[in-house]
């Protein structure tokens, strides 16, 4: 069932899909003129980040899990290295535009509560990753419930990748979020609604993410960036 937190997330994720969904999945493409073979370009280079140069790889290669898939770039980057691959995604509006991007590849796309991972046997994730979602998620306990799933479905020598916005201040963000919130109810916040909280989402100090880690079993074994907004972190089953 979903909490009104995640009900608010997917109220602001179906919305931004149906008015632009490429652009609210990568902020840095023009608005109007969005570059697609860019932004499918881009899904192969976070592939890239999470397994290349990474401080370790999964045992095996059957199955790759994306937690806010968006439109499917990195799922389709994932289906050179992966024999399948689950997208999860708590807007069907994306889900729905992702099924022409992956069309022809090994990739199955879910609908998610935003919170969990449905249908998703235990211990049989090779890899699960998230990218420039933890980011937008306002209610960290929202985080902490999506870690203890990547516990939870991780097979034996498979790999957690994922980045998140480790940035100082996460007090003083809450703040910000609250009064941008404000400005933008208003009408004079930012015209293409990043004001929100549900895009601005939470900094989340590694403290609490190594904690929420242990809770689910699992041991961070590398950190990339620490103290950015693109902050990665590995982990494994401890
Ligand atoms: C900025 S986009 C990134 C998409 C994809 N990871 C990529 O980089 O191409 C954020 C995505 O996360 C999804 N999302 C936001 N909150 C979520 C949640 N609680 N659970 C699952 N997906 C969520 C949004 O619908 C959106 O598709």
């Amino acid at each position: 069932m979903a909490s009104p937190r995640t009900a608010s997330m997917r109220a602001y994720w179906e919305e931004r899909a149906r008015l632009n969904a490429a652009f609210y999945v990568d902020t840095s493409l023009d608005y109007e003129a969005p570059d697609m073979e860019r932004f499918l370009e881009t899904g192969r280079v976070v592939v890239g980040l999470a397994l290349d140069d990474a401080p370790v790889t999964p045992a095996a290669t059957g199955l790759a899990v994306e937690i806010g898939c968006g439109l499917g770039r990195i799922c389709l980057g994932l289906t050179e290295r992966f024999d399948r691959v689950i997208g999860y995604d708590i807007s069907s509006q994306m889900l729905e535009q992702a099924k022409a991007i992956v069309a022809d590849r090994p990739v199955e796309l879910r609908l998610t509560d935003g919170a969990s991972l449905p249908g998703l046997e235990d211990q049989t994730a090779d890899l699960v990753v998230t990218f420039t979602v933890f980011q937008h998620i306002p209610d960290v306990d929202v985080i902490r419930r999506y870690i203890r799933e990547a516990g939870r479905a991780l097979a034996p020598g498979g790999v957690f990748a994922f980045q998140w916005n480790n940035t100082p201040g996460s007090r003083r963000w809450r703040v910000r979020r609250t009064v941008m919130a404000g400005v933008q109810r208003l009408g004079r916040g930012d015209r293409y609604g990043r004001d929100q909280p549900e895009f601005l989402g939470s900094r989340v100090p590694l403290a609490v993410i190594d904690a929420a880690l242990a809770d689910a079993g699992l041991r961070r074994v590398g950190l990339r960036d620490p103290d950015q907004l693109f902050t990665w972190a590995w982990a494994v089953r401890s």
